[in-house]
């Protein structure tokens, strides 16, 4: 019997929050049966509630529990990808709670790959709501610590699984109209999902947004409260001379190991592989950020396919962007 587990359903079951490890980032999960325990999310994290939220289900056998009119696509992509940091835009059954959905008609679904919440999930037996487990607006967590940093004693259950394998969140594709679009680039690369689908994805655009309002793709998101400065490094090297001399403290987050001599209180050196420097972000920006400086200086990665998932989260993560 795993205790943590035993009391993580009884709380579910009570309608109570729990904070639960996935491989992407941890996620703050309720009933999402109950439209008053879906409610206690939207309060702890501060997000405005017409914001939907994805249902965590144990695996495909259960797509159906929450959606209809589910195409091949979506079979073969959950076939293919989960568990998996893949999210699944469906309609949705007429059951979903509004407070789910933001009153859409459409539900987003994801089976998460990590051991304890696949096992939480298959002994449920029905669907959490959850969102990463931050304060709106703020970075994802992806230790146990961070989601206690974040809420404290709001949330009476965090299940450690240790620190997340991916670092950013599920790769999301809505397969809702003909065209099969994707609306968040994340864990799972898009050409794999082009593959499985045999086309190519449309890559949803920025004019959308207020079609589709996914907070994820709201501009200001995933941010450290410290003002972050993205560019290249001879822009990030001019721009710390700057600051050192009006006495400013900065923290430099490098794109691998870098020779140039550049003033600052703090030099991270990030990893040049996509999957390590993914792993790594959200935990990197949360450490500098209680480290009292006065901005972030980041060497963009490079604006290579497989460096996507990271550039859109730092894109929407700075506060300002030196054009390069
Ligand atoms: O990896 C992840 O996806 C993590 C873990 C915890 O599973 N979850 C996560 O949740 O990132 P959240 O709420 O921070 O971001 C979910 C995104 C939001 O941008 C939300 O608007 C979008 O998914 N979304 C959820 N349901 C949707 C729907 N029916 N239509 C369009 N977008 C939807
Ligand atoms: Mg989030």
């Amino acid at each position: 019997m795993n205790q943590p587990i035993e009391q993580a359903l009884a709380l579910l079951a009570a309608g109570e929050l729990v904070a639960i490890p996935t491989e992407t980032v941890y996620g703050l999960a309720a009933d999402a049966a109950n439209p008053q325990a879906v409610a206690k999310i939207f309060a702890a994290k501060g997000r405005p509630s017409d914001h939907p939220l994805i249902v965590h289900i144990a695996g495909s056998a259960q797509i159906d529990d929450w959606a209809i009119d589910v195409p091949q696509a979506a079979r073969d992509l959950a076939a293919a990808f989960w568990p998996g940091p893949l999210t699944l835009i469906l309609k949705r059954q007429p059951h979903v709670p509004d407070a789910v959905t933001g009153g859409q008609d459409t539900v987003g679904l994801r089976a998460p790959a990590h051991p304890l919440t696949h096992e939480l999930l298959v002994r449920f037996g029905g669907g959490l709501a959850a969102p990463s487990a931050n304060k709106f607006g703020h970075v994802s967590p992806t230790t146990a610590e961070h989601v206690r940093q974040e809420f404290g004693a709001e949330v009476p259950l965090v299940l450690d699984g240790g620190p997340c394998l991916v670092g950013v969140e599920s790769t999301i594709v809505s397969l809702v109209s003909d065209q099969p679009m994707l609306l968040r680039p994340g864990g799972v690369p898009r050409e794999a999902i082009e593959a499985v689908l045999g086309r190519p994805l449309e890559h949803h655009q920025k004019s959308d947004t207020a079609k589709i309002r996914a907070s994820g793709l709201l501009d200001s998101h995933y941010a450290p409260r410290t003002k972050l400065i993205t560019g290249s490094l001879p822009q990030l090297v001019e721009t710390a001379h700057r600051y050192y001399e009006q006495g400013q403290r900065a923290g430099l987050i490098l794109f691998g190991e870098s020779p140039a001599a550049i003033p600052a209180a703090i030099r991270v050196a990030m990893p040049t592989n996509p999957a390590a420097y993914a792993r790594e972000l959200y935990a990197t920006l949360r450490q500098l950020d209680t480290a009292g400086l006065d901005l972030l200086l980041l060497e963009s990665p490079p604006n290579t396919p497989e460096w996507l998932a990271v550039n859109d989260r730092l894109m929407r993560a700075a506060h300002v962007r030196l054009p390069h």
